[in-house]
């Protein structure tokens, strides 16, 4: 086991009841490079992600297509979600389902410890019921339809009609929990990241907490309740609990206590349910909270969310196709400030990634590689004295990697892009200014030419263990020419200190290849 602390990460689980889009492939890079990044310096790092496949909302899709639910979410299972990890290249240690045998046990087992310690109790609610967000509206989060809808009152995000709902349910109770939270919120200032949204959480419990209903008898496509079988648990509630029961909760105590508490990253449109109603869910039960939860922004198109139920979906693969798994991880690490919204354009990733990645680091990699072989054979160099220059590129290796170390600690994603790429740009103007094509033509100056692509090289080695966990397709070829043992194994957090091959190898082609035509037919 890594001598690190325990990392535990973890993704919201996807509906199932649609195929993926790049807002839900978003969060999945954004897991996965702090999961890498994490592993890589030594954590006990561990992704997990999933989906979420019970409720009224699966239920109708499964319907309307004339197949049962678990039919359903098999297939999309199968052919669109698993798929979309390797898409992306998302390097995860489990996948949970919500059908899956193990997570149904261990709702069951948490849902009867709150029931036996008092914390449920039966009821009668009313309310207007979004199936969209699976979940009661307040009227404040309800806004005048327009189209089809015109003089019905639709939900805000789904822009459908809400429908009113009138059960006798199970109550889960929530208020009693006001405020704990409000303390939580107070105690542990970074609970709820980044801060426009943790205002936000708070401004809402402060206005009072309302209990939670969370069984429903008008359907059964979800888990029995254990002790009234003619109830099912409220999906959300189901859904959260894959947190718990993926890493053995109730089953395996050691496995549990190693992992939790998890690292939460989301959507900011469910922030409620994982600061609000997931803290106090895991309080009823005597557990930990989270360490953090944090809300990212949307993608947006044409500045509006992308979804599919709005027709603006684009699907991962669309972009991979054309630019690799690599650049779609780069490109919305990169320009997207993570934790606000982000417009998503294939102007904006054609030209980073022509300026960025191909002529950027690219370039770099294939000039610093090209020199060594026709300058030395291939030999790695031995530096000589170091000039001013050589040195700065030196202070730059390490002064970017302790940034970027510190920045992935905030979830500032792209601001240890940023900082890394310092390096990309100093080191492309260092070749620029010590032209060793030039200092190459003279014999006397053999020294200085080992020297400065030696230093070239000891950068283009730290910039490629930094960049493993965002690009790792990329890094991994290169590291097949420059470096020494596993990419992986270079400790990110001390990259600077890599070990490189005494040879280079050719590269056989560059890593980011031009793109002939950028944009396929809308
Ligand atoms: N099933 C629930 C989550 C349960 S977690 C216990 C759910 N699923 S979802 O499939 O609708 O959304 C999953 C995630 O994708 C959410 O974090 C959501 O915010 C994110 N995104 C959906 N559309 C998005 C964008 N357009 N942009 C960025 N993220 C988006 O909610």
């Amino acid at each position: 086991m890594p001598a690190g602390d325990s990392f535990f990460i973890a993704t919201p689980i996807f509906y199932v009841n649609d195929v993926p889009h790049i807002g839900h492939a978003y969060t999945e890079v954004a897991a996965d490079v702090l999961a890498r990044w994490h592993r890589q310096r030594g954590d006990d790092a561990w992704l997990l992600t999933g989906t979420d496949e019970h409720g009224q909302k699966i239920l109708r899709t499964a319907t309307s297509h004339g197949v049962t639910p678990q039919e359903w979410a098999d297939k999309l299972v199968t052919e669109s979600w698993k798929p979309l990890l390797k898409t992306v290249d998302i390097a995860n240690d489990d996948f949970i389902r919500t059908t899956d045998a193990r997570h149904e046990a261990g709702v069951q087992k948490f849902l009867q410890k709150l029931y036996d310690d008092g914390f449920i109790y039966q009821g009668e609610f009313e309310g207007f019921y979004c199936v969209g967000c699976e979940e009661y509206k307040q009227p404040s989060d309800l806004v005048p339809g327009t189209g089809a809808y015109e003089g019905e009152q639709v939900c805000a995000i789904h822009s459908i009609p809400v429908e009113v709902l009138q059960e006798s349910n199970y109550f889960f109770r929530m208020s009693d929990f006001e405020q704990r939270l409000l303390d939580l919120y107070e105690a542990q200032p970074d609970f709820v990241q980044p801060d426009s949204v943790r205002n936000e959480v708070v401004s809402f419990v402060k206005q009072g907490l309302r209990d939670l209903s969370i069984s429903r008898q008008s359907f059964d496509w979800g888990v029995k309740v254990p002790w009234d079988e003619k109830h099912v648990v409220y999906v959300w509630f189901d859904a959260l609990l894959n947190y718990v029961t993926a890493i053995g909760y109730g089953v395996d105590d050691d496995e549990f206590r190693r992992r939790w508490p998890a690292v939460q990253l989301v959507g900011k449109d469910i922030v409620r349910f994982h600061a609000v109603i997931w803290p106090a869910m895991l309080m009823a039960a005597g557990l930990p909270v989270p360490k953090n939860v944090f809300g990212h922004g949307w993608l947006l198109v044409g500045g509006e969310k992308m979804s599919k139920s709005k027709l603006t979906g684009i699907a991962p693969q669309q972009i991979t196709d054309v630019f690799g798994a690599d650049a779609f991880r780069y490109y919305f690490m990169r320009a997207i400030t993570f934790g606000q919204d982000g417009n998503f354009s294939w102007e904006d990733i054609a030209a980073r990634y022509q300026a960025e990645l191909a002529n950027g680091f690219g370039n770099l990699a294939s000039r610093v590689v090209a020199m060594i072989t026709r300058y030395f054979d291939g030999t790695v160099p031995v530096a000589g004295d170091l000039t001013e220059a050589d040195l700065a590129v030196r202070e730059t290796e390490l002064r970017v990697t302790a940034e970027a170390d510190a920045a992935i600690d905030r979830f500032a994603i792209n601001e240890a892009l940023a900082s890394i790429w310092q390096l990309v740009d100093q080191l492309n103007g260092y070749i620029t200014e010590q032209e060793p094509w030039a200092i190459a033509k003279d014999s006397s100056q053999r020294e200085r030419l080992a020297t400065v692509l030696a230093t070239a090289l000891r950068g283009l080695g730290t910039l490629t263990v930094l960049l493993s966990p965002f690009i790792p397709t990329a890094t991994h070829t290169l590291w097949q020419s420059i470096g020494q043992g596993e990419l992986t194994s270079q400790p990110v957090d001390r990259a600077a200190e890599w070990s490189s091959a005494p040879e280079v190898q050719p590269l056989a082609a560059g890593l980011f290849p031009r793109i002939e035509q950028p944009e396929p037919a809308a």
